[in-house]
């Protein structure tokens, strides 16, 4: 049900509402060059959520201008609770209710009630052929669900609805902070990923522009190597299997590392070179390969549905990122990974400076 929803087609309407949220975030970003430490991973947060909801349900929730906003603040309190709740050894809330399980209830109970508003009005929309704005993913999901045996009830639009949120909000703004640990730390990396996207005009960008960046592909391939931010994933045999001459039997839980393949010899693999995945005349290698030993977005019939969707966001981000600012590291050792629903880098500060339009070396706001 969710696969028509990221054809190339609707990727390439997602475009133009990426690419804007993209403008937001630099805005935000470039009040932020006075030269203090910025925790990054907040505005990539914001931008996250923004995009989020814009292409699940079509509605904008504009946190990157106003951090201040009621329906950001429930669907945080269901995050941060969800996170909470990964962490803790025994499932006790369904046991007893917490005033923190309470208000995690109620927050659920608003966003279903939120969503499901919002869905039937399209729909009503959708049938009596009046305009419903903008693309997003539930236009697609209403059209092939509209009626019959494959009508959705609210519970299940819901529940389709906040997995594609909650599936892309902390993976995406995750890995573009596990981006900028990088990059911060090699200006010769940022110079020359600014000059691939040299020619780049935020507010035409398109689908043929953006599949054409080998080296800012290596980057982000490079950077799931060491860091996919969905480490582990738990799959169940669901028949007697043989792995090579391993027997698992039907019904076998296994934990299955995302990156295993990738750092086998601490020493050299923890060295990020997004050389890795170049050829020497600089084109990107075959991945076919590669995805059979690394897969930071799973493997097989449950592979996660919005890997292009979040390719693109991230290649516009940081596209927007080595154009307008010079990314500097403030103390790297004390960056620490910690597992929320996704890996996140703790304690990432990030120094950035002001390029100057059209400039190719960074000077210091202010000096120009
Ligand atoms: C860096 C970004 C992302 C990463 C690393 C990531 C990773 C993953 C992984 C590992 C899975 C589990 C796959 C499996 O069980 O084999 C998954 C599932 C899923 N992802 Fe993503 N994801 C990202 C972004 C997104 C985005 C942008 C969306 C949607 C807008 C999305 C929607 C989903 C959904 C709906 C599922 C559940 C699929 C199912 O169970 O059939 N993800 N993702």
């Amino acid at each position: 049900m969710l696969i028509p929803a990221f054809t190339k087609k609707s990727l390439i309407s997602f475009i133009p509402q990426i690419s804007r949220k993209a403008i937001l975030l630099r805005e935000r970003l470039q009040k932020k060059t006075n030269g203090e430490p910025i925790e990054i991973q907040n505005d990539f947060r914001c931008f996250s959520v923004d995009v989020g909801c814009l292409l699940v349900f079509g509605i904008d929730l504009k946190s990157l201008e106003n951090n201040d906003n009621h329906i950001l603040h429930t669907f945080h309190n269901v995050v941060n609770r969800m996170n909470q709740r990964l962490r803790s050894i025994l499932p006790y809330w369904r046991v007893v209710k917490m005033p923190a399980d309470r208000k995690f209830d109620e927050s659920i109970e608003e966003l279903k009630q939120m969503v499901i508003h919002i869905a039937r009005d399209v729909q009503g929309k959708m049938r009596r052929n009046e305009n419903v704005g903008e693309h997003c993913i539930l236009h697609t999901m209403l059209e092939v669900t509209d009626s019959g045996e494959n009508a959705l009830s609210d519970d299940d639009l819901f529940a389709n609805m906040m997995i594609l949120v909650l599936g892309s909000e902390g993976t995406t703004a995750a890995m573009l902070s596990w981006l900028c640990l990088y990059l911060s730390q090699d200006d010769d990396l940022q110079r020359r990923l600014r000059e691939e996207v040299s020619g780049f005009d935020m507010e035409t960008v398109d689908y043929d522009a953006l599949n054409n960046l080998p080296l800012t592909e290596a980057v982000i391939e490079e950077t799931f190597r060491i860091r996919s931010t969905v480490p582990a994933l738990v799959v169940e045999a669901l028949e007697d299997t043989m792995i090579d001459d391993l027997f698992v039997e039907k019904g076998t839980r296994i934990f299955t590392l995302t990156r295993v393949d990738g750092i086998k010899n601490l020493e050299n693999d923890m060295v990020f070179n997004p050389g890795r995945w170049l050829n020497d005349d600089a084109t990107p290698i075959d991945l076919k390969e590669m995805r059979q030993k690394q897969y930071p977005f799973g493997y097989g019939p449950r592979t996660c549905p919005g890997a292009s969707l979040s390719n693109l966001e991230m290649k516009i981000v940081l596209a927007m990122l080595v154009k307008h600012f010079k990314l500097e590291i403030v103390d790297k050792d004390a960056v620490e990974e910690i597992y929320t629903t996704s890996a996140v880098p703790q304690n990432l500060r990030i120094r950035l400076v002001a390029l100057p339009e059209g400039h190719e070396h960074a000077v210091p706001v202010g000096s120009c």
